[in-house]
C-alpha cells in the first residue's frame, strides 16, 4: 500500500462515530440461544453471510439492508424462522434442526440489536415477537454492523446531455475500445489498461499550442486522484472525499459544463492514505463507482439517479474502496484498499444488473503465511485489473503482506502478496501468479495497475503482462503463464541497502517504500513499444517500531520516514522498451512523481507533476514540449477524446496528500487552437 511518509499521525485517519440503536426492545429469545446460535451459524451460515453477517456469497444479515427485509418480509421472528427453516442453509435446505434454526435466528436478531429475555423463541412462539418497525438494542457484545448513512445520495441535473448523446456502453464498445477514437470509455482506455489513444490530431509538431478551454471546479478540494470517463461528448468523474461527502459529475466533455451532479454521504471509515476516489466505470447506461465506507453504487447514466447500492465489505475493520470498478460481460469487478489493517485482501464480481456478488476471490493463501497469519494477512488488490478476453483472464498487481514492515508473525511467503495475479475473469478462480517480491518486509507492494502488451522475445511475439513495481524494475512476464520473460533495467536511482532488514537504528534504502513506482497507471504506446512510467527516488529510513496487533488499529509493524537531510528526492518520467528490457529515455523532474501517464498516435506522452504543470513529451525522443501550470497538483491520469472532429485533453488537478503536494479541486480541458485541426 502507500502512506504519507512526512510524519503520521492518527488524525490524518477518518474516523468516525459508530451510531449505536439505543431502546431496549425485550423479546422472545434467551442469550443461551445466541451462544449456542453462534456456532451454528459460523459452522453452516458464516461461509455465504460473512464472519460479521457482513454478506458475501448471500446478502447481509446485519445492517441497514437486512434491517429493511425485516421491515418489508421478516415483520415478525415467526416469518423469519420459517423463510430460515425452508431456504437456508441455501446448499442444503432444511437439514439443520428446528432447535438449531430457533437458535441461530436468536443470533441474527441479537446481532440486529434486539435484546435476549427470558422467553426461549421456539418455532411455535416465534410469530409473537414483532420485529418491523422496532426500535433496536445495543446488542449484547457491543459490537454493530448497524451502520447509519448521514443522508441518503442527493442528486441535481443541472442541464441535457449535448445533441441527446447516447451514453449507454454497451459490452460490443468496450472490447472495441482501443480503435475507439472518439471515447475513453474505462480508466485504462482498453481492457489492456494501456491508456494509449489513436488520436492523432494533437501531434509532437502542435501539442505547443495546446489551450484550455474549461477548468470546471468540483468544490471538494482534495488528493485528487481520478481518471476521467467520456462517452459520446460526456464526461463522468468521481471526486475524493471531503466532509464525508463525495461527488460523481457528468460533463459536457467540450465545454466543461455540468449536466448532473450526485452527492454520496459516507459513514465513518479509515484510510491510510488520502480520501482518494481512482475514478468510475460506465457501461449498461449505468455509472459506477466504489466508496470509502465499502459500498458499490450503480447510478443512471443520463440522470444520476441511484439504481442500486451494495456493500462489498466491512469499513470498521479497515476495508475501503479507491479504485475504478472493471466491467466485463455483465459483471462489476473490483479489489479493496486496507493493507495497513490486520485483515486479508479480496478480489470481487458484482451482477451489474443487480448488484448481487457473483464471486469473491481471497488473496491471502494459508499455506504460505504461518499460524493463521494469513488471516490478517494483507495483499489487498487495490489498482484496477486488466483483462484478456481471449484467455478469459484476469490479471492485476497486488500489495503488500500485512504488517507491512514485520514479517516475524507471518513467515513464509506470503502469497499472493507483492505478485501478478492471473484469475479466470468468469469464476475468479486462481490460474497463475508471478510474486515479485517474496515475504515483502519493506511495503515493497506491486500496486501500479498491470498493463498489456505483445512483446518479441527469441524471436517470437509473445502475449505479455507488464507492472512497474516499487522495487524499480519493469517486470514482463507471459501472459498464459506468468512465466517472468523479463525484468527492465532499475528505472530509478538503485540501490541503497534494497532488501536490508529494518532495524532499531534505522536503515537508509533506496527505493523508499513509495517505490520506484506508486499506483500510477503507466501508458503503453503499440508505435513505440515503450511503457511510460511514471517514478520516483525517495531515500527512506527504515525502522522497527513493536505495535499491538488490534482489530480495526492501524498495523504497521515498524516505521519509514523520508531522510530529509541530504536525502535524494526526485521524479523520473521513463520509457521502457518492452521489446528489450532498457531505457529510451528519462525526463528527471524535481519532486517524486505520482499520478499516471497517456501516450497518444500523435506519439505525444503526457504527465503531471506535483508542483501543478502538466506537461507533454515527444514520445520517442523525451524530449518536453509543452507544459501548463494549473495551481494545484497535477496528480491523476490524463485522457484524450473527441468530440464534433476536435481533440481534447483532460486532467484533474486537486494535487496529492500522501505526498503534501498543493491541493486543488479542478478538471483541465485543452485543446488545440481552432485553427488547428488538420
Ligand atoms: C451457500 C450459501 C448460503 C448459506 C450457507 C446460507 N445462506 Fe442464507 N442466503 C443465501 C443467499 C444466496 C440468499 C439470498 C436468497 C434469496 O434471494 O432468496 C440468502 C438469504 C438469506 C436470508 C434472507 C435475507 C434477506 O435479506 O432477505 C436469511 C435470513 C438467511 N439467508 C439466513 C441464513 C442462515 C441463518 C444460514 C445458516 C443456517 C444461511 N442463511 C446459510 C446463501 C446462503
Amino acid at each position: 500500500m502507500i502512506l504519507r511518509v512526512v510524519g503520521f499521525s492518527a488524525a490524518m485517519l477518518s474516523i468516525g462515530l459508530l451510531v449505536f440503536p439505543s431502546d431496549a426492545a425485550g423479546g422472545g429469545f434467551t442469550s443461551a440461544q445466541v451462544a449456542s446460535g453462534a456456532s451454528t451459524y459460523a459452522a453452516r451460515c458464516s461461509q455465504c453471510h460473512g464472519a460479521q453477517l457482513q454478506g458475501g456469497a448471500g446478502p447481509a444479515l446485519a445492517g441497514p439492508s437486512f434491517r429493511a427485509s425485516i421491515n418489508a418480509s421478516y415483520t415478525d421472528a415467526g416469518k423469519l424462522y420459517d423463510f430460515t427453516r425452508k431456504q437456508m442453509p441455501a446448499n442444503a435446505p432444511g437439514s439443520l434442526t428446528p432447535k438449531q434454526y430457533a437458535e441461530v435466528v436468536a443470533f441474527v436478531l441479537a446481532h440486529n440489536g434486539f435484546s435476549p429475555g427470558g422467553t426461549t423463541l421456539t418455532a411455535q412462539n416465534a410469530s409473537a415477537l414483532h420485529l418491523a418497525g422496532m426500535a433496536a438494542a445495543t446488542p449484547a457484545n457491543g459490537v454493530s454492523l448497524e451502520i447509519q448513512r448521514a443522508a441518503p445520495p442527493t442528486h441535481q441535473v443541472f442541464g441535457p446531455m449535448p445533441n441527446n448523446a447516447n451514453v449507454t456502453i454497451t459490452d460490443d464498445m468496450l472490447a472495441g475500445a482501443a480503435s475507439d477514437a472518439n471515447n475513453w470509455l474505462m480508466g485504462g482506455h482498453t481492457f489492456a489498461n494501456d491508456r494509449y489513444s489513436p488520436l492523432t490530431q494533437v501531434t509532437s509538431d502542435n501539442v505547443g499550442s495546446l489551450t484550455p478551454v474549461a477548468i470546471v471546479q468540483t468544490g471538494m478540494t482534495a488528493s485528487f486522484e481520478a481518471t476521467p470517463v467520456v462517452v459520446n461528448g460526456v464526461m463522468y468523474l468521481s471526486t475524493p472525499v471531503v466532509n464525508s461527502q463525495m461527488k460523481i459529475l457528468a460533463l459536457n466533455a467540450a465545454t466543461g459544463a455540468r449536466i448532473w451532479e450526485t452527492t454520496y454521504n459516507l459513514t465513518p471509515f479509515k484510510i491510510c492514505c488520502g480520501p482518494v476516489n481512482r475514478g468510475v466505470a460506465v457501461a449498461y447506461g449505468k455509472v459506477y463507482f466504489l466508496t470509502l465506507d465499502d459500498h458499490l453504487v450503480a447510478l443512471d447514466a443520463a440522470t444520476g439517479e441511484v439504481t442500486w447500492e451494495t456493500k462489498v465489505a466491512d469499513a470498521t475493520t479497515g476495508y475501503s474502496e479507491t479504485m475504478t470498478p472493471t466491467i466485463y460481460k455483465g459483471s462489476v469487478i473490483i479489489g479493496s484498499a486496507g493493507g495497513e489493517w490486520a485483515i486479508r485482501g479480496f478480489v470481487a464480481a458484482y451482477d451489474a444488473a443487480t448488484g448481487k456478488q457473483r464471486w469473491r476471490w481471497w488473496s491471502t493463501d494459508p499455506a504460505t503465511y504461518s499460524g493463521t497469519s494469513w488471516k490478517s494477512g494483507g495483499a489487498f488488490v487495490w489498482t484496477t485489473p486488466a483483462i484478456d478476453p481471449q484467455l478469459g483472464l484476469l490479471i492485476f498487481s497486488s500489495g503488500n503482506p500485512n504488517p507491512d514492515l514485520s514479517g516475524i508473525h507471518r513467515l513464509g511467503d506470503n502469497l499472493y502478496s507483492d505478485s501478478i495475479v492471473a484469475l479466470d475473469v468468469d469464476t475468479g478462480k486462481l490460474k497463475w501468479y508471478y510474486q515479485e517480491v517474496k515475504h515483502d518486509v519493506w511495503d515493497y507492494d506491486a500496486t501500479s495497475p498491470v498493463v498489456l502488451f505483445d512483446v518479441t522475445a527469441n524471436g517470437a511475439t509473445i502475449p505479455a503482462a507488464g507492472e512497474a513495481g516499487k522495487v524499480g524494475w519493469f517486470f514482463i512476464v507471459d501472459r498464459r503463464t506468468g512465466q517472468l520473460i523479463r525484468k527492465s533495467d532499475p528505472y530509478v536511482a538503485f540501490s541503497k541497502n534494497v532488501f536490508s532488514m529494518p532495524t532499531k537504528t534505522g536503515v537508509e534504502m533506496l527505493p523508499g517504500a513509495n517505490g520506484g513506482a506508486e499506483w500510477s497507471p503507466p501508458a503503453w504506446s503499440p508505435k513505440t513499444h515503450f511503457a511510460y512510467v511514471l517514478a520516483m527516488d525517495q531515500l527512506m529510513n527504515f525502522t522497527t517500531q513493536p505495535e499491538k496487533n488490534e482489530p480495526g488499529q492501524l498495523r504497521l509493524g515498524s516505521a519509514f520516514i523520508n531522510v530529509k537531510k541530504n536525502g535524494l528526492q526526485d521524479g523520473r518520467f521513463v520509457a521502457i522498451d518492452t521489446d528489450t528490457g532498457k531505457v529510451a529515455w528519462t525526463a528527471m523532474t524535481a519532486q517524486p512523481l505520482i499520478g499516471g501517464a497517456l501516450v497518444t498516435g500523435g506519439n505525444v506522452a503526457f504527465m503531471g507533476e506535483g508542483d501543478g504543470d502538466f506537461d507533454a513529451f515527444d514520445a520517442t525522443t523525451g524530449k518536453k514540449l509543452w507544459s501548463y501550470n494549473l495551481g494545484a497538483g497535477v496528480n491523476a491520469p490524463p485522457v484524450t477524446y473527441q468530440v464534433d472532429g476536435q481533440q481534447y485533453v483532460a486532467v484533474a488537478a486537486g494535487g496529492n496528500f500522501q505526498l503534501t503536494y498543493p491541493l486543488g479541486d479542478a478538471v483541465a480541458i485543452f485543446k488545440l487552437p481552432s485553427a488547428a485541426p488538420k
